[in-house]
């Protein structure tokens, strides 16, 4: 959900709910491209983050954001997110089929401010971004859409939208990035038997986060073991830091998990999802006390502007 305003001549976006973290997204693949451009480069993602009035070093809207861009500053580790590198994996899934299919129909579902058409387009292909209607809109403002192109404002759940899929004779390839790890089982499901009921073929590619990993767990693997050691003390200071002030009810629970941080372990993927569940019915005054509380010059950087 969202609205729109020009301010000074950057376009300010408001987004709540899951909306919000398109904006990191796109912010995450500007990063990597002006970082790292050898490993993927996407010019349209770092001309419209110029466009935007949004500030992502202090966007706290998940966990895993607040905790990522306080450590990494840290850390030296690269602030864009591995979420980031599934758009390199999907580039070339969708080149692949279209080396097969030229004038295949991609719909990309769950846009946000998703620039991948820019990336792959052959000239020949059909693009459908499809998002919630107030995303359309600031995505139609930002991002007219182009010739081939048709932006879908519906639900991805909206059972109407493949109706509005046209040319699917040279075949249809879909792409679900950092969407269905927010929805339930039976909505995943729903959209899957949608899906095999509306059309006759094609590939989708989707990424989810695992049950095993529990999110953290699948990016914690990359860090050096310094690197690890490093972030699990960053936590364990911030939660002793609000230990101090957390009300009686919380007090136990973070005991538990500041005591399964403290082992010179990597922690185990239930102290993990204990700190999301508990980070998750925080209120945003103590979201922002316990971001707060991480020490040094990442501190800083969260609470600018806030
Ligand atoms: C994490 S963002 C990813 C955006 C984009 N795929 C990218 O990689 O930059 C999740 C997106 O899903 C969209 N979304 C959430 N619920 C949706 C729904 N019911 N139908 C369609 N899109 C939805 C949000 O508005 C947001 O743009």
């Amino acid at each position: 959900m969202g609205g729109i305003g020009v301010q000074q001549e950057k376009v300010k976006i408001q987004l709540s709910g899951i909306s919000q973290s398109m904006s990191g997204c796109l912010w995450g693949r500007a990063q990597l491209s002006k970082r790292y451009s050898s490993l993927f480069y996407d010019e349209k993602a770092i001309e419209l983050v110029e466009k935007i009035d949004y500030d992502h070093s202090t966007s706290n809207d998940t966990l895993f954001r607040g905790i990522w861009f306080s450590v990494s500053e840290n850390l030296n580790l690269p602030e864009f997110g591995l979420f980031t590198l599934r758009a390199r994996q999907f580039d070339e899934k969708i080149k692949t089929f279209l080396k097969e299919h030229p004038r295949a129909s991609i719909v990309n579902i769950g846009a946000g401010l998703d620039t991948t058409f820019y990336r792959v387009d052959n000239g020949l292909i059909r693009w459908y971004d499809i998002d919630l209607p107030p995303v359309i809109d600031i995505r139609r403002e930002l991002l007219p859409e182009p010739d081939r192109v048709t932006y879908i404002a519906k639900s991805f759940l909206d059972p109407s939208w493949y109706k509005d899929i046209k040319h699917t004779e040279d075949g249809i390839f879909m792409i679900a990035g950092g969407l269905l790890h927010f929805f339930g089982e039976s909505q995943v499901k729903q959209f899957f038997s949608m899906l095999a009921n509306n059309f006759d073929g094609g590939e989708i590619v989707f990424n989810v986060i695992s049950r095993s990993s529990d999110g953290f767990g699948a990016w914690m693997t990359i860090l050096s073991p310094e690197q690890r050691d490093v972030m699990r003390r960053a936590l364990v200071n911030a939660l002793k830091d609000w230990w101090k002030k957390a009300p009686r009810g919380q007090k136990e629970k973070l005991n538990d998990m500041i005591s399964a941080l403290e082992l010179p372990k990597k922690p185990n993927g239930k102290a993990w999802s204990d700190l999301e569940a508990w980070w998750n019915q925080l209120n945003e005054k103590e979201t922002m006390e316990v971001l707060r509380s991480f020490r040094g010059p990442s501190a800083a950087t969260l609470m600018r502007g806030s």
